[in-house]
């Protein structure tokens, strides 16, 4: 077993949050598989493996944004494993900040086909602002029906003490932790999203699992780690 604290723990993140990530992926997989839309987008797609581990209908086409660096990385890697996507996979090399938009469309997208988006890992690392703005740009960008799967935090999530090492570990990463959402439900809803929240306590019943201390609310109170899945409406 690794230490916490070594290259890969981020200092304890997987210690204190893998139970965590393993029902967020789950969560974030079926939301996506459910939607049943041909259409798919991953906002900072990370290592993101979807294209490759899910059964996506016939005729899918996945689009995976993120930086240059990091997709460039993720190729090589990918490469090496011959890994082969269960779908058509378009990366597209973009900056959040700058006009994604025009590249996604560039890169094939069809704004009037219905999208199901995945925004899982992004919008804590974003200033407000900028959060808003990928908010907007996704909102324009799909077509009524459209869905959207994401993950976000409260304020009490970010000042919690068992999350200060993390924080101290993404800043010393230039990937400080910018921003949070008190009710995703109406947020999602100012952009013509029709959003429902599920808690992990409700997401680890289903998969009988036991509750990841850091979303248990005996343990963590109100803070709350956000799986947020949404329908355009409008
Ligand atoms: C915490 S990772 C999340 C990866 C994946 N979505 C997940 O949840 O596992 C954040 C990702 O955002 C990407 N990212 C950070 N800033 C970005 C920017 N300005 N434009 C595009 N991607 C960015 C990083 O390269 C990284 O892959």
């Amino acid at each position: 077993m690794e230490a916490a604290g070594s290259a890969s723990d981020l200092n304890g993140v997987h210690t204190l949050a893998g139970d965590h990530f393993v029902l967020r992926t789950r969560y974030f997989d079926d939301e996506l598989l459910a939607a049943g839309h041909l259409q798919v987008v991953v906002m900072a797609a990370g290592l993101d493996t979807r294209a490759f581990r899910l059964q996506w209908p016939p005729g899918t086409t996945l689009f995976e944004l993120d930086l240059p660096e990091l997709l460039e990385f993720k190729d090589d890697a990918l490469r090496d494993q011959l890994a082969v996507p269960a779908c058509d996979r378009v990366t597209v090399p973009c900056d959040l900040r700058d006009d994604w938009a025009t590249a996604l469309i560039r890169a094939g997208f069809d704004p009037k086909r219905p999208t199901a988006w995945l925004l899982e890992g992004l919008f804590m690392f974003l200033p407000p602002d900028a959060g808003e703005k990928v908010l907007y740009w996704v909102s324009a960008l799909s077509a009524r029906g459209s869905t959207l799967a994401l993950e976000h935090v409260n304020r009490a999530f970010r000042d919690l003490p068992q999350m200060k090492a993390v924080h101290q570990r993404f800043d010393a990463l230039d990937a400080r932790w910018q921003s949070d959402v008190e009710d995703p439900v109406e947020w999602l809803d100012g952009y013509g999203w029709d959003a429902e929240v599920t808690h992990q306590v409700d997401l680890a019943a289903r998969h009988e699992r036991a509750v990841p201390a850091i979303t248990d609310p005996h343990r963590v109170g109100d803070a709350r780690i956000w799986l947020a899945s949404a329908v355009r409406t409008t």
